[in-house]
């Protein structure tokens, strides 16, 4: 049926797809995988699923609402990335000339997780705290739980630190601030969360 959808995007899996699938999708969805996107004949039968998954940001997996602090493993598509997949699906997802394949192998080297050994842990509610961080990472958060924390400063300065809504399983990273989180003594950090689940706050 695929085979009879008329083409009309210019956008190819050969140049423009292939290479953001290899940046952005391969670590997860490599060949062997469940849900193998390693060539166009693997993604071609998901290109509907693609698209769906990248215009609701469920891919990649990540979790935290864009806007509410800054970190620099976020994962997230670019919107010309997201414009990319939608035209190429809409538009027939064609294949285009294999000699604008990447030249590189499909494959992608490990992401290197920061490990989070020294942490202060906070259940919900209100906490002082104080200390340089550069992580926060939940604990024990249910697929699909949100989370919120915030930091008041001592000067009164209220800042967002994240806001994890429709919490991914599949995302088990921390979350690495761009800038470290200094709090000085007296400041508080405000935790809104299931019971029983903790953030963990790595130094
Ligand atoms: C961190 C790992 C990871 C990354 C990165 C990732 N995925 Fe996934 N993806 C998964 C897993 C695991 C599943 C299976 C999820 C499930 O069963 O709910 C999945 C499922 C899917 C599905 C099938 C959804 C359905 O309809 O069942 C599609 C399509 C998909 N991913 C596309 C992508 C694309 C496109 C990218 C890159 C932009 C991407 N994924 C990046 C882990 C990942």
């Amino acid at each position: 049926m695929f085979a009879h959808d008329a083409i009309t995007t210019n956008i190819t899996w050969t140049q423009e797809i292939s290479r953001i699938v290899q940046k952005r999708c391969a670590i997860c969805h490599a060949a062997g995988r469940d849900i193998p996107l390693s060539n166009y004949e693997e993604a071609r039968p998901w290109a509907k699923a693609i698209r769906d998954q990248v215009l609701s940001r469920k891919m990649p997996p990540w979790g935290a609402v864009k806007g509410v602090g800054d970190f620099r493993n976020d994962p997230g598509l670019t919107p010309l990335e997201i414009e990319l997949f939608t035209h190429w699906v809409e538009g027939g997802a064609p294949k285009g000339d294999e000699m604008f394949l990447p030249k590189a192998t499909f494959t992608v080297a490990p992401v290197r997780q920061q490990p989070c050994a020294s942490t202060l842990s906070m259940m919900a509610g209100n906490h002082t705290a104080r200390g340089t961080f550069k992580a926060v990472q939940p604990a024990g958060l249910p697929a699909g739980a949100a989370l919120e924390a915030s930091a008041e400063l001592p000067g009164g300065e209220v800042r967002r630190l994240i806001w994890i809504r429709d919490f991914p399983s599949l995302h088990t990273a921390p979350y690495i601030f761009r800038q470290p989180l200094i709090l000085p003594a007296g400041s508080r950090v405000f935790i809104d969360a299931p019971s029983g689940v903790r953030l963990l706050l790595c130094r």
